[in-house]
């Protein structure tokens, strides 16, 4: 990584305040930095609308070995992640441990689990093969159109809302401070210049915006692009069958549904995909197709309530693998944590601990090496 260090521990400015400003926020104020956060609407956005799938193995794909790294990486974090959080917030991190199910509906969707069985067992990674009665013996809630399925128990699930409620308390807790405006753009020097003409200097700033990074600085110019997607909160009614206690992601005519429970009977579904700029409409395609194809897979969900519908803007990069480093010698002080894409929730506490390092001068963890921001910018300096 570009050495960048600034004087350890100073003043950090972090802009955005989704799960990975936040994370970063709580983890830097406990480490003796004083924070402040810049975020119009602190626990928004694309953090807000998530899903909370930390779904390491299930969300990977062939050619993306990189990204399947950090994100086991993360996820072997996540269980210490969230104790030290319940405890520093004194109210629950959401961290859910039932696991994962895979299953297609169609006699067509089962090649592709075949396919996915396949890579992973390539990469020595623990799937277990079901049968539609083991499958139904695990979760009674999955319906007949499902024959078979696989087992994934360490791809896990987390409250995004109440982790969102706990990052914030327990950053507060450690002395970050929120600052509700929004930054106009990030200088180097460095500086977050505020939307009211005030500019806020510290000794380092990170960009943790999410979908929005692109616009804060000029070398992250056209690397952060918004990718839509829609989610459905539901909730079960009586009567009805309950929801399933495992995260079940399908496969349903060739389009991916996944159904991520709650406590209390929630169930969110998620999610479409769409290239759609910053559009945050959720959409009558999208939300038809999601509830078709959850029903498909859990019949009962035609008796439950439907609480929301909403839609968010994952951080897309141009490779799927985040930009988590400092800019480098062009942008002193400055350090970006962004495009998560699909993983935001996943790749918090990675994140969040190659932030500290890097801010303290400590190498980062071997697999954030992919993630350096150096892989992209060479070219888009140049072009400068
Ligand atoms: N990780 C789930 C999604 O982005 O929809």
């Amino acid at each position: 990584m570009t050495g960048n260090q600034a004087p350890s521990p100073g003043r950090l400015a972090i802009v955005g305040a989704g799960v990975i400003g936040m994370s970063c926020a709580w983890r830097a104020a406990r480490a003796g930095w004083g924070v402040d956060v810049v975020d119009p609407a602190p626990a928004s956005g694309a953090s807000w609308v998530a899903g909370g799938m930390l779904a390491a193995v299930t969300e990977a794909w062939p050619g993306e070995e990189a990204l399947l790294e950090l994100d086991s990486a993360s996820l072997r974090g996540w269980p210490e992640f969230a104790a030290e959080l319940t405890e520093a917030a004194g109210a629950p991190a959401g961290l859910r441990t039932e696991g994962t199910v895979v299953v297609a509906a169609a006699a067509g969707d089962r090649a592709e689990l075949d396919d996915v069985a396949g890579f992973l067992a390539r990469l020595g990674r623990q799937v277990d093969r079901l049968t539609a009665r083991e499958l139904r013996a695990l979760e009674p809630a999955i319906g007949p159109d499902v024959r078979g399925g696989l087992s994934v128990p360490g791809d896990l699930a987390v409250d995004n809302r109440a982790l969102l409620s706990a990052l914030r308390a327990a950053g507060e807790k450690a002395g970050a401070r929120f600052v509700t405006r929004r930054a106009a753009r990030v200088t180097d020097g460095p500086a977050v210049e505020l939307d009211d003409g005030s500019t806020l200097a510290a000794d380092a700033v990170l960009v943790a915006a999410g979908a929005h990074s692109a616009s804060l600085h000029p070398a992250l110019d056209g690397l952060i692009r918004p990718v839509k997607g829609e989610i459905l909160r539901l909730r079960h009614r009586r009567g009805a069958l309950p929801p399933p206690g495992r995260t079940v992601r399908a496969v349903v005519d060739g389009r991916p549904v996944y159904l991520v429970p709650r406590d209390g009977g929630g169930l969110v579904l998620g999610a479409t995909q769409y290239e759609a700029g910053f559009d945050t409409e959720p959409m009558v395609a999208g939300v038809r197709d999601l509830l078709r194809d959850a029903e498909r897979v859990v019949p009962a969900i035609a008796e439950y309530a439907l609480v929301e519908t909403a839609a968010g803007l994952r951080p897309g990069s141009p490779d799927n693998l985040p930009l988590l480093g400092w800019l480098g010698p062009k942008a002193p002080g400055v350090m970006v944590a962004t495009g998560h894409h699909r993983n935001g929730m996943l790749l918090a506490p990675l994140t969040a601990g190659a932030v500290l390092a890097l801010l303290s001068g400590d190498p980062v963890p071997q697999p954030v090496a992919a993630a350096d921001p150096a892989r992209l910018l060479t070219e888009t300096t140049v072009r400068r």
